[in-house]
């Protein structure tokens, strides 16, 4: 969601910029823009829509800008006013002389904005962003000096910010902040690259810092002073990045997400190394420092998540309730944070997020740690926001995900949920050994099945064409699989722009049953166990109501030829671990359907990868 780059140094900037801002595209944006300073002055060039518009924009100017080693760069994600070419990014103050780009929501905008304009600023946009540079305009036309004035304006601002600024009359300087906004500096040689995350430097760099809330880092070619809010000098913590570059290729496939769906068994095989060696052996996790004392007597645990990752912290609820007999609350951190929750120092909160910066799960979790409870986060980014405000961190090592919809980080969530869940239980002796080591037994073999289901991807594949003209799309299951059913629905939507809604089949008959007729495909998610035999009722109720049904299933069952339209097969597995096999086909399905549909899979309309704003 919005994403920045900066750089000064010796080489040639746009390029860098444009690469960096590249690298950042998967968080999702609609327009763009860069800010070059070049001998006579600093100058803007924006564009709306995708970045292959920038670079249109910027083409006649190639020459006049190659020279040029320093500037700021900005894919903006609207929030404050529509996504157009004055209201992207970098804005400016009235003059011209000060340049800034923004990720963040300034939440005082319009008294500032008020206050600015009785003192004859004229803004040209409609977004918040703009007031923070007539702000640290005004500010500097006291001071002269543009880092203090950074400082001052920041300290009237409210919301959430990471800011880049540059000044026509500070040579070579470029400032940075940030509050609530991830933001990360990496260090070159005789040259200091900005950015709101790592892929956009770490062709560049491992080297990096992480500025903390309220500091102001300045940068020139050679140097670098890290300042608090008020102006006291700090030492800068370098630390060594844990990327490689490679990471981000599609690797031959024609999308971010088909690769990285195919990468699920092997993001499995990566976090059970080490953990979990055979079924026999104890599970190993070190990453959890509540002491076992404690977590044997532990009668409470919230898990606090969004999206994909709420849908993941369902699951573990499920298990962490069926192994080892705890209690688990689940809420969306959107709603936590604005309710009286009741959370002291004798509850576990775990918090989800693929990003580990996602702004409401972030204070969720902060409002959690001051009340003293024992905060575990798991997180596909163990150097993000989140993971920074662990007690305990479960870094769930998927490789990043570049393809804005979730997948192989939900799988990698729900592993980690399942070894937690199963390292508890064997604590709390509260599983019967047989039933332990069935369990382990089958996680280990998760990958192959996943293995067995993407070799017979093509019978998705035709699924998903003979369904993709539908406009409205229901997902059923129940039990354990009810958030595979939500998750289902969620990736469909996300992607192919369908109507897709999950159900706990249980609740067709109390109100969607009303919506089915012979246009509506119903996809039951029909795993052999509790509450296989009350699902197929469900679907027969469904099917007398003409709906299109469609089966996933691991059941051979005959009676289901009659039942549904069409039975996609995946291979037998226990109950309570079926929801990572029931999930594959469906991120195949809303893949298929999407690409089919000809959208735009990887960056889908108006989605941000890291929602980093309330
Ligand atoms: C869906 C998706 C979102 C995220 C949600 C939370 O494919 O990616 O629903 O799951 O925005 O993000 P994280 O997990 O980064 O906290």
């Amino acid at each position: 969601m919005c994403g920045i780059v900066g750089y000064v140094g010796k080489k040639p900037v746009l390029d860098i910029l444009l690469d960096g801002l590249e690298q950042l595209e998967y968080r999702g944006y609609d327009s763009s823009g860069v800010a070059i300073k070049c001998p006579d002055a600093i100058k803007v060039y924006k564009a709306e829509g995708k970045l292959s518009n920038l670079r249109e924009e910027l083409a006649p100017h190639a020459y006049e800008l190659a020279k040029s080693t320093m500037g700021i760069g900005h894919i903006r994600w609207a929030t404050h006013g529509a996504p157009t070419v004055i209201n992207a990014h970098p804005h400016t103050c009235n003059c011209g002389n000060l340049v800034i780009v923004h990720n963040g929501i300034i939440e005082n905008y319009k008294e500032l904005k008020e206050e600015l304009e009785a003192k004859g600023c004229v803004f040209k946009s409609q977004t918040d962003t703009e007031t923070i540079a007539h702000l640290i305009a005004n500010i500097y036309g006291e001071v002269k000096d543009l880092t203090k004035a950074v400082q001052l304006a920041t300290k009237r601002i409210q919301g959430a910010y990471a800011l880049c600024i540059m000044h026509n009359d500070e040579k070579d300087k470029l400032v940075v902040t940030k509050r609530n906004a991830p933001l990360v500096i990496g260090v070159g040689e005789h040259e200091f690259y900005v950015a709101s995350d790592v892929p956009a430097i770490i062709k560049h760099t491992k080297r990096a810092i992480y500025l903390t809330d309220n500091q102001v880092a300045v940068l020139t070619p050679e140097t670098m002073v890290l300042q608090d809010e008020n102006g006291k000098e700090l030492t800068p913590k370098v630390e060594i990045l844990p990327w490689e570059p490679v990471a981000l290729s599609k690797m031959g496939y024609k999308h971010f997400m088909l690769k990285e769906i195919h990468e699920q068994p092997d993001v499995i095989r990566n976090i059970l190394v080490g953990k979990l060696h055979t079924s026999n052996s104890p599970i190993i996790l070190d990453e959890v420092k509540v002491n076992k004392e404690t977590l044997k007597n532990l009668n409470r645990i919230q898990v606090i998540a969004c999206g994909t990752s709420l849908h993941a912290a369902m699951i573990g609820k499920y298990i962490i309730e069926d192994f080892c007999g705890i209690p688990v609350d689940v809420e969306a951190s959107s709603e936590y944070i604005y309710r009286k929750t009741v959370t002291d120092e004798h509850t576990l909160v775990i918090g989800v997020s693929q990003s580990g910066e996602t702004a409401d799960t972030l204070t969720a979790i902060k409002q959690s740690k001051a009340r003293g409870s024992h905060i575990l986060i798991i997180t596909n980014r163990p150097d993000s926001a989140m993971a920074r405000e662990a007690d305990s961190l479960i870094p769930v090592s998927a490789g990043i995900e570049v393809s804005v919809a979730a997948t192989k980080s939900y799988i990698a969530q729900l592993t980690s949920f399942y070894l937690l869940a199963l390292y508890m239980a064997e604590i709390k002796s509260s599983m019967p050994a047989d039933k332990l080591t069935e369990l382990k037994s089958g996680l280990l073999t998760l990958p192959q099945k996943i293995e067995q289901i993407l070799a017979h991807k093509e019978n998705i594949q035709k699924c998903a064409r003979k369904y993709s003209s539908t406009r409205d799309f229901i997902y059923i299951a129940r039990g354990i699989n009810y958030p595979t059913a939500l998750e289902g629905a969620l990736k469909l939507k996300e992607i192919s722009y369908i109507n897709a809604t999950g159900y706990p089949a249980g609740e067709l008959k109390h109100g969607p049953i009303a919506m089915l007729d012979e246009t509506m495909p119903v996809l039951s998610i029909l795993m052999k166990g509790s509450v296989y035999e009350k699902l197929l009722s469900n679907s027969e109720e469904a099917k007398a109501r003409n709906a299109r049904m469609i089966a996933l299933t691991n059941s051979d069952d005959e009676k289901l030829d009659d039942l549904f339209d069409y039975i996609i097969r995946v291979p037998e597995i226990e109950e309570l671990l079926s929801p990572i096999i029931a999930m594959i086909p469906l991120q195949l399905m809303a893949y298929y359907i999407a690409e089919f549909l000809g959208k735009d899979v990887d960056q889908p309309r108006n989605l941000a990868k890291s929602v980093t704003v309330e």
